[in-house]
């Protein structure tokens, strides 16, 4: 949000550089979903399961449950996806109207089994797959998720299951009479307003509920775990805090310009997905509901008492154990939530990836450094700014366009005094193999003359009102409606403005950025849409709120493939997100602030949407709102380039920050450190393969590469960068040292840079200069990077590879590299793409073909390999293809650092070959 003024005309929405006001959105107490769930009794038996009615089915496993008190009873649907991956749906047995369920995320082809039932141990119910059984309880309702006599989680294990069912409106709106008094037995302050049945206010809004209260709630207990993650977004530490004391995470996509940091009010995008970990066991809880979320924390030490509900019939036994409850309550929906029982962190990662979908492969210009600011004013800013780039030596893919680039905000429009030659300056960019980002929001200005508004008007393509009219909210065009992305028909056609016969002055380098899509709406309740707003299908917008800005990123991806024919990848970032982005591209933390703490608080903010299955994320480089001193700006950079998605971008009111407009000590530091990025994009780009092969995250909190390290669970400061490069980026200033966990008691460390070598476990005191930041290369890996780097990812497509061998105790290492033509879909249609193995065993490093079915053809070669862990001076280094004849090469050795390092090499990349060293 940057907050309009109360008077501001449409033209003319100025900005108020002020912090976050809370007072615009609400803390949990003024929900009104909550308090009614606040106010179901806990320790009172609410569902009981009839569970002499169970009926096993192909899909899934289903009994009914029942309320004694309100006769609510509910259908419980448990089934099995894959080995360790259960699924639990509960719904009304019979609603007025079919409750929305959320379309679009898992995959069309997710296949679910039901689980074959048996009687148990003291009237429960067993539901047995594989290692696992569900053991159900009838009362009060229960299921325990055991494995091998443990019970690893269970579920309404403090009997709070909360369903409201549809009902018909009263005659006289308002809460009907057996409801209220349902909810208000619990407290002597019972009013209609209190318990927002009906109707909810805030301020001046009014939600009116067309389908009265529909709230469902649930809570699950995580025996044995302490540490909980994910849920993003929040400001956030990466180990969630407890929430006993205070407000529980908020999942609601909202526009807070200047977010306070440790805070749970929820921003941008949401994914229901919360993780817990343990040294022994990885679980994640997937609650797929798209409408307003609230979750709470409760960590406690229990006593832990093996033998109670689950099969064993053994005698109690009792440990004090640490014990997290989690509890989801969601204002509508039904509960429908995944259980991915790992057990390793991987196994998780894949179990959430096979859900959701893998996360796209990006172009590889997206990988690049990108520079962005609201706004480049015109064509000759635009040139100035490149020229700045080539003429200072920092190499940069992708030059952005903030809205004034439109006419008056109107999307796919040029502002044509500013921009009268669109192609010719996307040509000036082409020529430099660099790319144009253009911004497009979801508002779109009421003027009949603006043909994208007339089209969508005529073809009823907004979001309605409660009252059937077309929804009008304030955004930056002043008033204007909102693409209805719910519709399929919307996307379709919102796809087909990307034409490049239809969007004028568009070309095939032009890319996009969805801003605002949460969405923002200036005078909106809590600056989004109201609840009460109608989308396709007569789905009030409380239902599907938090998915509404994945859908516009969806139909901007499928524009960009549709307008190249099906043949080239997109690249779409985006500012609302919900489970499933990851498969349309990146998505950034928003508006955050030019201060040390939102520094700071980044790194846990993208670890968190990394586990969280989003890997392509970042932050604005330097913070978008004030301006940072060069200190900070160096070490923004330093940070960001070691984060998936790498631009610098400012607002509108911030003096102009490009790198050159600083000392020029400090340019040549941000020069170095976009160079270094530029030189490891193979290392990255093979990390964004895997991950869309195997949904591992690329930013790695240290526990997902130490899972049974207890040291690393609440570790922020630093991470992993795939599995060979912890990074410990500078967040205060002045530092002249940090302290770097090493992790590992059997691992080997090696200064990224010096190369000196350390062992594991232990804390080390790293003396920091502004030169850099601590990087340590984890003996055992092997990283690919290039030799030099040219002015963007297009100039560095010939250019030769270094290998950086980091061997371990056992002087070997592994590594891998993904290759192909950086741009389109053949490595997916053809088999276009190289995929090789690197091993370093006995003294041997091998490439090797690590997936045969890829072909790509490329003149690169290895030209350099740098092995560190040499422990001897070695008194031959030959090269060859397996095999074959050797051919001695000439070498370098290090006692100092012990590092063997082999320069002008001419290995085909794409080749098998070996280098000995004897
Ligand atoms: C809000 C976005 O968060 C920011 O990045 C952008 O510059 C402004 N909107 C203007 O489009």
């Amino acid at each position: 949000m940057e907050p309009d003024e109360e008077q501001a005309g449409p033209e003319e929405i100025s900005l108020l550089d002020e912090a976050v006001d809370k007072s615009v959105f609400k803390d949990c107490s003024q929900i009104a979903f909550y308090r009614r769930q606040k106010r179901s009794q806990p320790g009172k038996t609410l569902f009981r399961g009839l569970l002499d009615s169970v009926t096993v089915g192909k899909d899934c496993t289903k009994f009914p449950v029942i309320n004694e008190e309100t006769k609510v009873r509910l259908q419980v649907e448990c089934s099995e996806v894959e080995e360790n991956v259960f699924r639990l749906k509960i719904n009304e047995e019979s609603p007025l109207k079919p409750r929305f369920e959320v379309p679009d995320v898992l995959p069309r082809s997710l296949v679910t089994r039901g689980l074959t039932a048996h009687p148990g141990n003291r009237g429960h119910l067993e539901l047995a797959s594989g290692a696992w059984k569900l053991c159900v309880a009838a009362e009060p309702f229960r299921i325990d998720l055991v494995t091998k006599e443990e019970t690893v989680l269970s579920v309404n294990s403090m009997d709070r299951l909360y369903f409201e069912p549809l009902e018909t409106p009263p005659k006289h709106r308002g809460p009907s009479t057996r409801r209220e008094e349902d909810l208000s037995t619990s407290s002597s302050q019972g009013n209609e307003e209190d318990l927002g049945l009906w109707e909810e206010k805030w301020g001046p809004f009014v939600d009116v509920k067309a389908n009265g209260p529909s709230s469902v709630g649930l809570d699950f207990s995580l025996p044995g775990f302490e540490h909980v993650y994910g849920i993003p977004q929040h400001a956030q530490s990466l180990q969630l805090p407890d929430t006993s004391n205070g407000e529980a995470y908020r999942l609601y996509n909202l526009d807070v310009y200047g977010y306070k940091i440790h805070d749970k009010l929820g921003i941008y995008g949401s994914v229901p997905y919360l993780l817990a970990h343990s040294q022994t066991r990885t679980v994640g809880l997937f609650w797929l509901n798209a409408s307003e979320t609230l979750v709470e924390i409760n960590r406690r030490a229990a006593l832990e008492v093996s033998g109670g509900p689950g099969p064993s019939p053994s005698p109690a036994k009792k440990k004090a154990k640490c014990h997290t409850a989690v509890r989801w309550m969601s204002e509508g929906g039904i509960i429908d939530v995944f259980l991915l029982m790992g057990p390793t962190p991987s196994a998780v990662f894949q179990q959430y990836g096979r859900l959701t979908g893998p996360p796209a492969l990006p172009p590889l210009f997206s990988l690049g450094y990108h520079q962005c600011r609201w706004n480049y004013e015109d064509e000759q800013d635009v040139k100035a700014v490149d020229a700045g780039f080539d003429g200072h030596d920092i190499p940069y893919d992708a030059l952005w366009l903030d809205i004034e680039h439109t006419e008056g905000k109107r999307y796919f429009t040029w502002d044509r005094e500013r921009f009268p030659d669109p192609a010719g300056m996307q040509d000036l960019l082409r020529g430099k193999r660099r790319k144009l980002v253009i911004i497009t929001d979801p508002h779109i200005k009421i003027d009949p003359h603006y043909s994208l508004y007339s089209q969508a008007k005529a073809k009823g393509y907004f979001v309605k009102n409660s009252a059937g009219g077309d929804f009008e909210g304030i955004c930056w065009p002043g008033p204007s409606c909102y693409l209805d992305f719910i519709n399929p028909e919307v996307r379709k056609w919102y796809a087909g403005q990307f034409a490049f016969s239809t969007y004028k002055g568009s070309t095939d380098i032009l890319f996009a950025w969805n801003d605002m899509n949460e969405p923002s709406v200036f005078r909106g309740p809590e600056l989004t849409m109201p609840k009460d707003a109608l989308h396709h299908g007569h789905r009030e917008h409380r239902e599907l709120h938090n998915i509404y800005g994945l859908y516009q990123q969806m139909a901007t991806a499928e524009g960009l493939v549709q307008r190249s024919g099906g043949e080239e990848r997109p690249f779409v970032l985006t500012r609302s997100f919900f489970a499933g982005s990851q498969k349309y591209g990146a998505v950034w933390t928003g508006d955050n602030v030019a201060e040390w703490s939102y520094l700071k608080i980044s790194i846990p903010m993208l670890l968190t949407l990394s586990i969280a299955g989003i890997p392509f994320c970042g932050a604005d480089v330097g913070g978008f709102i004030g301006d940072p001193d060069p200190e900070l700006l160096v070490r923004w950079y330093q940070a960001a380039a070691c984060q998936p998605f790498f631009r610098g971008h400012a607002n509108r009111e911030t003096k102009r920050r490009e790198p050159w407009l600083l000392d020029p000590k400090y340019t040549r530091l941000i020069r170095e450190t976009i160079k270094e990025r530029y030189t490891l994009l193979p290392y990255w780009y093979s990390l964004f393969y895997r991950a869309w092969k195997t949904s591992l995250p690329i930013m790695r909190p240290l526990w997902v590469e130490f899972p049974t390290e207890l040291e690393t669970f609440g570790m922020e400061e630093e991470y992993m960068l795939g599995n060979a490069l912890l990074v410990h980026p500078v967040t205060k200033p002045g530092a002249t040292s940090v302290n770097v966990f090493l992790p590992g008691p059997a691992e080997v460390w090696y200064d990224f840079r010096t190369f000196a070598r350390w062992d594991g476990a232990h804390t080390l005191e790293v003396p920091v200069t502004l030169e850099n930041i601590p990087v340590f290369q984890r003996g055992g890996t092997v990283v690919p990077a290039k030799t030099s780097v040219g002015r963007s990812t297009g100039w560095m497509a010939q250019v030769s590879y270094e290998l950086r061998v980091a061997l371990d105790s056992e002087a070997s290492a592994t590594g891998e590299l993904y290759l192909d033509d950086g741009h389109s879909f053949q490595y997916l249609q053809q088999n276009q793409f190289l995929h090789r193995k690197f091993s370093f065993q006995s003294g041997t490093l091998s490439s090797s073909c690590e997936d045969a079915k890829g072909k790509y053809h490329t003149e690169c070669v290895v030209e350099r390999i740098l092995i560190l862990g040499v422990e001897r001076k070695p008194s031959s280094v030959t090269t060859g293809s397996p095999g074959g004849k050797a051919q001695e090469v000439d070498f370098t050795y290090c006692a100092a650092t012990s590092l063997l390092s082999l320069e002008k090499l001419r290995l085909d990349v794409g080749a098998d070959w070996d280098v000995r060293v004897r």
